[in-house]
């Protein structure tokens, strides 16, 4: 079993929705057997609160409903976890503290938009602060990111 991480700030908006979206490409091509996803957020503001509205709206407007429950990054989540991906640089270094010195996070720790090929190794901004249509633009780069994120796990781990 492969075990997938997401993780922005509060976990109610970014990250919630990634896992959403990447189930749903688990699903289309029925590997629910071989890849396990979750998410969790680097602050504990919102543990135990269902995605935001705006989250679940857009989610709903492109067929995916959310059953994420918000809950805070643990040290223990490092090692459970093969693929941990940071929605954004500020995460990222969160996590990197998290590792400790010693521990080499290569190839386990990733940026979401690694795996997008318009905005290779930027932020998905986070759109809590923002309009409606931050969330839209949120989702379609979560969207080509988790597209190209399973493409990278089904070559590396052989699961075509
Ligand atoms: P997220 O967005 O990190 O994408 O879940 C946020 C949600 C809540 C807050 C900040 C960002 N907050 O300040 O409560």
């Amino acid at each position: 079993m492969i075990h997938v991480l997401f993780v922005c700030l509060g976990n109610i908006c970014r990250s919630p929705l990634a896992e959403g979206i990447f189930k749903k490409l688990v699903e289309e091509r029925k590997l629910e057997d071989k890849i396990r996803v979750d998410s969790a957020g680097t602050s504990g503001w919102h543990i135990g609160d269902l995605p935001d509205p705006r989250t679940e709206a857009i989610a709903g407007e492109h067929g995916i409903s959310l059953d994420h429950l918000g809950r805070q990054l643990l040290r223990e989540d490092l090692q459970k976890f093969d693929y941990i991906i940071a929605m954004d640089i500020s995460n990222y270094e969160h996590i990197r503290i998290l590792y400790g010195p010693e521990e080499d996070p290569e190839g386990q720790l990733f940026l979401m938009r690694d795996f997008d090929d318009t905005g290779k190794g930027k932020d998905v901004p986070d759109p809590y602060y923002g309009g409606d249509d931050g969330f839209e633009k949120v989702y379609e780069m979560l969207w080509r990111s988790c597209n190209n994120f399973l493409k990278f796990i089904v070559e590396k781990h052989n699961l075509g």
